[in-house]
């Protein structure tokens, strides 16, 4: 029963083509999923795949970048859920600040930053 059970599980995993390997924030199952709102948000950031992924295996976390857009996922879904949503008004993204940079002004007399490595 356990047997078929697991067999169930893991064909369906692969009929789903569950295949991301450390996604611990979006609610995304598989690449064809996810890369469309990547390559959304690398463009809010003004930023290539590259500046948060080791293009050869995009599920290592070794560049700070992706840990803090991580740590930033996180913070605009919890903004979301716990005030957007029950304000009935549209949900934030990365453009609402970042606005095709990677450091949005914090200040009316700050400038943005052009993007940098
Ligand atoms: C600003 C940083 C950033 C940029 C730019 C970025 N990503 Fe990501 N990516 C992440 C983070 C963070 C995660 C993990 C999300 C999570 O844990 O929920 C991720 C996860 C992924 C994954 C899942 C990998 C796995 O199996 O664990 C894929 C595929 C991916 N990104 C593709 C892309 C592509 C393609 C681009 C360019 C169009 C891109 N990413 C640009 C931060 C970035
Ligand atoms: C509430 C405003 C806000 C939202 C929404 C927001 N960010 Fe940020 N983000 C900032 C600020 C402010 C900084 C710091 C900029 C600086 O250093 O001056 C920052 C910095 C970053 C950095 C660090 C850049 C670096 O130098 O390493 C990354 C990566 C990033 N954000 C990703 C994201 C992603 C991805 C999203 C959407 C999931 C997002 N941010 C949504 C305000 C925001």
């Amino acid at each position: 029963m356990r047997l078929i059970v697991f067999i169930v599980l893991l064909f369906s995993g692969v009929v789903q083509g569950q295949d991301l390997k450390n996604v611990q924030v979006l609610p995304y199952k598989n690449t064809r999923e996810i890369v469309p709102y990547m390559k959304g948000m690398a463009k809010d950031l003004g930023v290539k795949c590259s500046y948060c992924h080791n293009m050869k295996n995009k599920s290592l976390d070794e560049i700070q970048h992706k840990f803090i857009a991580r740590d930033m996922m996180s913070m605009v879904k919890q903004i979301n859920e716990d005030f957007m949503t029950p304000m009935k008004v549209d949900a934030i993204t990365c453009w609402t600040c970042h606005r095709g940079s990677t450091a949005p002004p914090h200040s009316i007399d700050d400038k943005p930053k052009p993007h940098e490595h």
